[in-house]
């Protein structure tokens, strides 16, 4: 039985690389994808996800959700990681279809309640959109399967500040309330993804094998792979958001452990992630009844890869 997923994002290269490898597993059913600001604006996003459906061939649906964080001013996009297109700069034709007519949230809300229970929601952005949807129908928590959501970091060095991750921090509030709502929610942080180095070789092969999404991804991945070398010296990149599809496929890749999540929404640490570990009590308040989050800590790196590999091979 296939997985049914929503896939929410900001493509962005490495959202485009999680896309492309959730349409091609056969384990997985991409009822829609859904836009939020984040590495470039929402209208940019919305147009990105249209083009990477087309790209796929796949009658997918698109959503265009929320333009700026739920309290603060957005923060800028980070055009020298992922291109002022967000697909490193690369010329890609404009899209010709046309997004759906509904919001995010409300796609969300209508595509979990056809379905309770059996919908995972795959967040790749900031958490607005997901908040939304529970602020417009506070019931679809307990009938969300499963979130899975890339982003924050418990004991790894943050990637905005050196306690923050980007898609935390550009809507902590939003994720403070998707951690504190009665859903399952798996975080895919950068304990993990950081844990990942993916390779110009792998792009290579898969071009190879699929040349139509091997050559975008290829094309797209130069801007993203010059970004890790000019700023940390690195030859390739780390493997976010594709990490979320590798562990919707494949959980046991993947090593947790259980805890509250609670994100700081101001001052220097503005979208921290601290993890309060499952059984411990803690005398300041702020901690009680928060649910569990299954959290991310050790990955199986050589067989993520290798499945990412072999899916957008089509082997
Ligand atoms: C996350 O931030 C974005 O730049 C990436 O697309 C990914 O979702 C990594 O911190
Ligand atoms: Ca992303």
């Amino acid at each position: 039985m296939s997985r049914q997923i929503i896939i929410d994002t900001d493509p962005g290269i490495d959202d485009a690389m999680a896309i492309l490898f959730a349409f091609k597993a056969q384990a997985l059913t991409v009822l829609g994808l859904t836009t939020v600001f984040g590495n470039v604006s929402v209208a940019q996003s919305t147009r990105n996800a249209l083009s990477l459906v087309e790209l796929a061939g796949v009658p997918v649906a698109v959503a265009e959700g929320a333009a700026t964080p739920l309290q603060m001013p957005a923060r800028s996009h980070p055009d020298f990681v992922h291109g002022k297109d967000g697909f490193g700069n690369i010329g890609w034709p404009a899209p010709r279809g046309e997004a759906d007519s509904r919001s995010a949230a409300q796609f969300i809300v209508d595509q979990v309640r056809a379905a309770p229970g059996k919908v995972t929601l795959i967040a790749l952005g900031p958490l607005t959109n997901l908040a939304l949807a529970l602020e417009l129908d506070p019931g679809i928590a307990p009938l969300v399967e499963e979130v899975v959501m890339m982003g924050g970091t418990v004991h790894t060095t943050g990637n905005v500040s050196p306690v923050a991750e980007a898609n935390i921090i550009n809507d902590p509030h939003a994720a403070d309330a998707v951690f504190g709502a009665a859903w399952p929610v798996t975080m895919i942080g950068l304990d993990v993804t950081h844990q990942v180095l993916l390779k110009a070789a792998v792009l290579e092969r898969i071009q190879q094998a699929n040349p139509d999404q091997g050559d975008f991804l290829a094309q797209a991945a130069q801007c993203y792979f010059n970004f890790y070398r000019g700023a940390m010296g690195i030859d390739g990149c780390f493997f976010h958001d594709a990490a979320t599809i590798a562990y919707a496929l494949e959980p046991s890749l993947f090593g947790c452990r259980h805890g509250a999540i609670r994100v700081a929404t101001e001052g220097l640490a503005i979208g921290q992630t601290m993890m309060a570990p499952e059984g411990r009590q803690f005398a300041e308040p702020g901690w009680e009844d928060r649910p569990m989050v299954k959290v991310a800590l050790e990955v199986d790196d050589v067989r993520v890869l290798s499945l990412f590999e072999q899916t957008l091979s089509g082997r």
